[in-house]
């Protein structure tokens, strides 16, 4: 019987379970310069480190990257830096860590850019509500990058790449998932380009694939893994068309010429029985055209974990919110034991609470 606390080992990753940290944002580089923190960062994730794999909170690749308040970043050597102790600290607990390099496009707002447009495939406001220092604020309308914009951003991913390498991390995912940059250009919605990067399927995942070609240039593919969620719709200012499916086949199925870590999943974050170009089946539908490792998330427990490793369907499962309230996560999958519930309200506040005082079973 396959099973997520079994050890998992495939020609890239050797890990102690197929248990991972699903990136999340938790906003807690509340200082000059956005730096992660020994104190907080690293507490919170050596305080995960049981994982098979931890995936980092969406890390910027730039300022420009940025939309929401108190993200660390990864484009700076402070942060650099910041990042080389909370990476030695998991490594010390056993861990294994990636970091996830983001580029948040339109979903942000002009007060995180001194004023400037966010930058986006096209001029086209995802409608979106943004959280500034100046409280809840509508999105707008972005600028449509230039040609030398989309250089110097796949420029920005390939030395955000570099640093991680430098911060001594087992490997970054490409965030190219959840409606921010990367997914922008995917979709016909988002993409009204005509050039070399829209108007075909080809050409709207070309950025995504000379993002990929440029961090290989700094470390090997084969710690390089890159997310997705195909069936977003109606969250995110995304919206899907017929176009859709087929854009995200292509692009996995090409992913097979290139040895990656993994590939992350997610399935719908919402019911889309409804929407007429979704897929509902996310595991299911892109298993049989990935040959490598096939991440999967999004609403699992324990029991379905099990399910679809035991389907076929995927090699590892990424928890989210579960391992906001549950620390130890592994251990009480382990012992069958409870599980916490976690606090919606303080997923994106400063400090330590809601952060790193979730107990562990022994302290309950
Ligand atoms: C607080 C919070 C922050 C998140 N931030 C990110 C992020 O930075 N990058 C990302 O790819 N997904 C992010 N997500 C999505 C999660 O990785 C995951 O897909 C989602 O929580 C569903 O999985 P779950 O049902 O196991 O929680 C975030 C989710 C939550 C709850």
């Amino acid at each position: 019987m396959k099973n997520i606390l079994k050890p998992y080992k495939s020609k890239n990753l050797t890990l102690n379970n197929a248990v991972v940290m699903a990136p999340m944002t938790r906003c807690r580089a509340d200082n000059e310069g956005n730096v992660p923190t020994a104190e907080l960062h690293g507490t919170y994730y050596t305080q995960r480190a049981s994982a098979g794999l931890i995936i980092t909170e969406g890390s910027q690749v730039s300022t420009k990257a940025i939309g929401y308040l108190n993200t660390a970043g990864i484009h700076t050597e402070a942060q650099t830096a910041g990042w080389k102790k909370v990476v030695g600290e998991v490594h010390e607990n056993g861990g294994k860590i990636f970091i996830q390099l983001w580029h948040v496009g339109r979903m942000s707002h002009p007060d995180f850019h001194g004023g400037d447009l966010p930058l986006a495939p096209s001029a086209l406001n995802p409608e979106a509500d943004v959280y500034t220092s100046k409280g809840q604020k509508k999105t707008v309308a972005p600028k449509e990058m230039t040609l030398e914009e989309i250089k110097e951003t796949i420029k920005d991913f390939k030395d955000a790449a570099s640093n991680a390498m430098a911060a001594g991390f087992d490997g970054v995912e490409i965030h190219s998932s959840n409606g921010y940059l990367l997914h922008q250009f995917f979709n016909k919605t988002s993409n009204h380009r005509e050039d070399a990067y829209g108007g075909t399927m080809e050409k709207r995942a070309k950025i995504f694939f000379d993002i990929l070609e440029a961090i290989s240039e700094v470390m090997p593919v084969s710690k390089i893994g890159a997310r997705f969620n195909p069936s977003l719709h109606g969250m995110f200012g995304m919206t899907m068309d017929e176009e859709t499916i087929p854009t995200f086949e292509y692009i996995i199925k090409r992913l097979n010429e290139y040895d990656l870590a993994y590939i992350h999943l997610s399935e719908p974050f919402t019911d889309v029985s409804d929407i007429d170009y979704a897929v509902s089946n996310i595991a299911k539908h892109f298993r049989p055209l990935y040959e490598g490792t096939l991440m999967i998330n999004a609403g699992f427990d324990q029991e379905k974990a099990n399910e679809v490793l035991e389907a076929g369907n995927a090699d590892l499962v990424a928890f989210g919110k579960l391992y906001v309230s549950n620390p130890d996560l592994v251990a009480r999958f382990e012992k069958d034991a409870s599980l916490a519930d976690w606090d919606e309200d303080t997923f994106y506040t400063t400090g330590k609470e809601g952060y790193t005082d979730y107990p562990i079973l022994a302290e309950q």
